[in-house]
């Protein structure tokens, strides 16, 4: 995929809606049939339903909110709507052919709809699902990642004969303003709007932390230990019985990949460890001063991000060697900001000065409850439609499902 700088358009809105689409419908009839109804975690609903969820909200906001048409099969409204049945009670499903269906009806209507429809007030809530499309995707896929290969037996040997890396070299980022967030139309409420914002001198290291490098922390005993935890982490890691990442790979190829699968909590233990913290989502921000690519892309709004800037939209289905991707490196000088792994800041998910929802409270503002901290950078799961340097993630702080790890600052 190239990134052609484009002027919004209309063609190229129709573009991303079939092209994300496509990839979700090859990704639908990828599903393994035992893996499409039961809730493999239960923080999380089941694979069919995020599939059924993503035609809903196409059908709800295009035919029902904007057309204020009945959306085809609305039979299926109450199970699902985000805010329905409860997650374990949604493992009664149709099947995968019965949802490809309801998906087709849904975006047939709703592309007779754009023929008609008030574009130029619409394009907005259009960019909306495509994203909302994306990440839910990403959902299905770290689900199907969960049940294929986190780490079974958590006492499993992690006594592995890698070499011990150094810490990773730090990127210094010189103190001054930039402008944070981002008034394009595919930015999300949550990233607006743009504002300035002035760091003093800091220090980023250039790649996430490999599994290299982590292996020192739990050769340390850094499971074991207090001190290199916060309380809240500390009591979080004494019910948990893990000794490593969820999704740990003791493969001798992967001790220079990121390390991921881990809690916000196993990250700042991590930072502590090696007398490092992890940056505010200001720092990773900054320090995303992006390829020139990147940064028209998310002024331009409609390009994306090309291939050989980072691991994404999974193209390799897996992580990569941290700095696999030169031409993706920032100006600053950091490497694996686009994709490989989402990476867990310091910060709390809160809004931004002169913060509007949209386009409803529950999309954003549900979460600014001083129980979310922001991720950024996307994973390689992430689609390119939510890649962007202002683009904001949330989980709560003790979530190792995704596909999420870190670097760190000082
Ligand atoms: C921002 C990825 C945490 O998937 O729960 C999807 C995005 N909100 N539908 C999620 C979202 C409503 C959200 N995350
Ligand atoms: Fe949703």
């Amino acid at each position: 995929m190239s990134a052609p700088i484009l002027t919004m358009n209309w063609e190229s809105l129709k573009q991303a809606f079939h092209d994300c689409r496509a990839q979700t419908l090859t990704l639908l009839a990828a599903i393994e049939p035992h893996w499409w109804s039961c809730q493999l975690h239960p923080d999380f609903s089941p694979i069919g339903w995020h599939f059924g969820h993503i035609a809903f909200t196409e059908g709800y906001w295009l035919l029902e909110h904007c057309q204020g048409q009945v959306p085809p099969l609305a039979q299926y409204r109450d199970l699902f709507r985000a805010d329905g049945l409860p997650k374990a009670e949604r493992q009664q499903l149709p099947s995968p052919e019965g949802i490809f269906d309801y998906l087709q009806q849904v975006r047939e209507q709703a592309l007779n709809y754009l023929v008609q429809a008030p574009l130029e007030s619409q394009a907005r809530l259009w960019w909306w699902l495509i994203q909302h499309e994306s990440q839910h995707t990403e959902t299905i896929v770290f689900l199907r990642h969960l049940a294929q290969y986190a780490v079974k037996n958590p006492t499993a040997s992690t006594n592995l004969d890698w070499p011990a890396p150094p810490l990773t070299p730090l990127v210094e980022i010189s103190a001054g303003s930039f402008e944070m967030g981002s008034n394009a139309l595919v930015a999300q409420d949550n990233e607006r709007p743009a504002h300035a914002v002035f760091l003093e001198t800091y220090g980023l290291e250039q790649h996430p932390v490999t599994q290299g490098q982590y292996q020192q922390f739990i050769q340390a005993g850094g499971y074991q230990t207090p001190d290199y935890w916060s309380p809240e982490g500390w009591q979080w890691r004494q019910g948990q019985e893990i000794h490593c990442p969820l999704y740990w790979q003791p493969q001798s190829a992967a001790w220079h990949h990121p390390v991921y699968g881990v809690s916000y909590y196993e990250a700042q233990a991590y930072a502590n460890f090696v007398g490092r913290r992890l940056p505010t989502e200001a720092e990773w921000e900054k320090a995303a001063r992006w390829p020139t690519a990147l940064e028209i892309s998310a002024k331009e709004q409609s390009s994306i991000p090309s291939s050989n800037l980072g691991n994404f939209n999974q193209w390799q289905r897996q992580t990569t060697p941290v700095g696999h991707f030169p031409q993706g490196r920032s100006l600053a000088g950091c490497d694996d900001l686009v994709g490989n792994v989402w990476e867990w800041t310091s910060s709390l998910f809160t809004p931004y000065p002169g913060f509007e929802s949209y386009p409803y409270p529950g999309y954003s503002q549900a979460y600014f409850d001083q129980q979310h901290y922001v991720l950024r950078g996307g994973s390689w799961a992430t689609r390119p439609w939510a890649l962007r340097a202002s683009f904001r993630n949330w989980y709560h702080p003790w979530v190792r499902q995704i596909l999420a790890g870190f670097r760190c600052a000082v």
